[in-house]
């Protein structure tokens, strides 16, 4: 509203911020119950320098508003809209309602349609911060925390904070944007006032591994560049790291699409969408757990609504390790597999039984050791009725790591062993050739002795039968070694 028409109307409201919700809603049920229309009406921000001075009308004794229960929900979504007349505009609807109650479903009326696409804004561009935030490190140790600069449309930044406590709960975290600023501290959440870029670090380490990430990912057979650009949305890419690869994926997909057409089976697999129909979950999981578990059992079940990568989707379940809580040495896998995948316990299927047969020969009891994966979701490709096994990318590594460390940090163990490189990235946070340091044992920063080995699963690969023998032997070898590191 211009100045001219402020000094019209009768009554201001003054609300506290862009997104004072409860102060609208207050002053919209003082003047609604007060019969006072949308035109005597002028809303402003209050500011420092003018602060707000609201002088509104008392509800009339014993007077109810009436509208339909919906309504409350759905301006509290279009109440985060950028759009300044967006105070006006509820007041309008509100106004409104108390004659037409039907109102908001007229699907026709120009005031219902532009709160449809107010919702539907908001809601948008709540997607693209859940999907596009992107946190660098700072400090370390104790200091360590994380920051992201993002430039949300609308203001969003109050009404999504909750999504990212429950998806990081377990870091300190500081979302800037130039309306508002999220902090979490592991406990509590405080939003304050906006910031600007430059207050937002600029690199870490954790790009490369957004890049390795979205490198993986990136399909160029299916590369549609207009699409691409409506996921990910051009203004979105200055504060991606992922993005500077953009341009050359595009410019390389046609060569890449065709190395990969000439790699992928003969016949498309057919029943792709059935298999994901059929393992989509018939009810969402719960939301993102609490970080607060104190033991094994407790993070199990912490971990069944896990969504902290998108492999949840199309898994059955969160296949977790298993055994003793005080168990001395714990060996990580890759991800479980078809069998493990059905049967919710890790290494149970074909290099599960390769394991425990060899691990028996070396003396080495199964029941008293912890085994558990790297990522606790099975990767697979539908082809056919049958999932078949699909490596799991770094960032999907990286995300589960929030699990595996917890893992480590309750049960306590004194050696680590690394079955294969995707436990070897998760363990030692880099990739490492297994072959090369097969046998080693690699001390973490924080004292862990990390023994490396391959993954049993690689004899099982192998077809000619003195070479699978001569393979067995030395995987023999190693977890005879692990027996004599488990004692020493
Ligand atoms: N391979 C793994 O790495 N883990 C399992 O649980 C099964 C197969």
């Amino acid at each position: 509203m211009r100045a001219a028409e402020l000094d019209l109307a009768r009554y201001t409201v003054w609300l506290e911020s862009e997104t004072d919700f409860a102060g609208w809603r207050d002053a919209a049920r003082r003047l609604a119950l007060n019969e006072i229309p949308p035109g005597d009406i002028g809303w402003q921000i209050a500011t420092d320098a003018c602060p707000p001075q609201n002088a509104l009308p008392n509800v009339p004794e014993g007077a109810q508003l009436v509208v339909p229960r919906e309504f409350i929900g759905r301006a509290e979504t279009a109440f985060c809209h950028s759009d300044p007349g967006r105070f006006a505009f509820l007041y309008r609807v509100l106004w409104r309602l108390r004659t037409e109650p039907k109102l908001l479903s007229i699907a026709s009326d120009v005031d219902t349609k532009r709160l449809e696409t107010m919702e539907k804004a908001v809601r948008r561009d709540s997607h693209k911060m859940h999907a596009f935030v992107r946190f660098r490190k700072i400090g370390n140790g104790e200091d360590e925390r994380y920051v992201a600069w993002f430039e949300p449309d609308h203001f969003i930044v109050e009404r999504n904070a909750d999504f990212f406590v429950r998806r990081f709960t377990g870091m300190r975290w500081t979302i800037l944007t130039p309306h508002a600023s999220a902090d979490w501290d592991g406990e509590r959440l405080a939003i304050g006032p906006g910031a600007t870029k430059a207050d937002a670090p600029a690199e870490d380490d954790t790009e490369a591994l957004w890049r390795t990430y979205f490198e993986n990912i990136f399909n160029p057979a299916r590369l549609k560049v207009k699409a691409m650009q409506k996921e990910m949305p051009k203004k979105y890419w200055r504060n991606l790291p992922e993005a500077s690869l953009i341009p050359e994926l595009i410019a390389g997909a046609d060569k890449a699409a065709i190395a990969m057409i000439a790699k992928m089976p003969t016949t498309p697999p057919p029943h792709h969408a059935k298999v994901q129909a059929r393992h989509w979950p018939k009810k969402p999981p719960a939301e993102a757990p609490d970080d607060d578990a104190s033991s094994i059992s407790e993070l199990r079940e912490a971990a069944k609504g896990c969504r902290r990568c998108p492999l949840w989707r199309d898994a059955t379940q969160t296949v977790f390790g298993e055994g003793p809580d005080d168990a001395r040495v714990i060996f990580v896998g890759e991800q479980p597999g078809d069998q493990e995948d059905i049967a919710g316990k890790p290494f149970v299927g074909p290099a599960g039984k390769v394991f425990d047969a060899i691990l028996d020969d070396a003396g080495v009891d199964r029941q008293k050791v912890y085994v558990t994966n790297a990522v606790k979701h099975f990767k697979f490709e539908p082809r056919g009725k049958r999932r078949i096994h699909s490596k799991p990318n770094a960032g999907e590594v990286q995300a589960c790591r929030w699990w595996i460390d917890r893992e480590f940090a309750l049960i306590k163990p004194d050696l680590a062993v690394a079955l294969g490189a995707t436990a070897a990235l998760s363990l030692l946070g880099k990739a490492i050739a297994v072959t090369k340091m097969r046998g080693q044992v690699v001390e973490r920063e924080d004292g862990l002795r990390v023994f490396i080995t391959i993954h049993p699963s690689f004899i099982l690969r192998i077809q000619e039968p003195a070479e699978k023998e001569a393979e067995r032997e030395r995987f023999l070898k190693d977890m005879r070694q692990v027996k004599r590191l488990m004692a020493a």
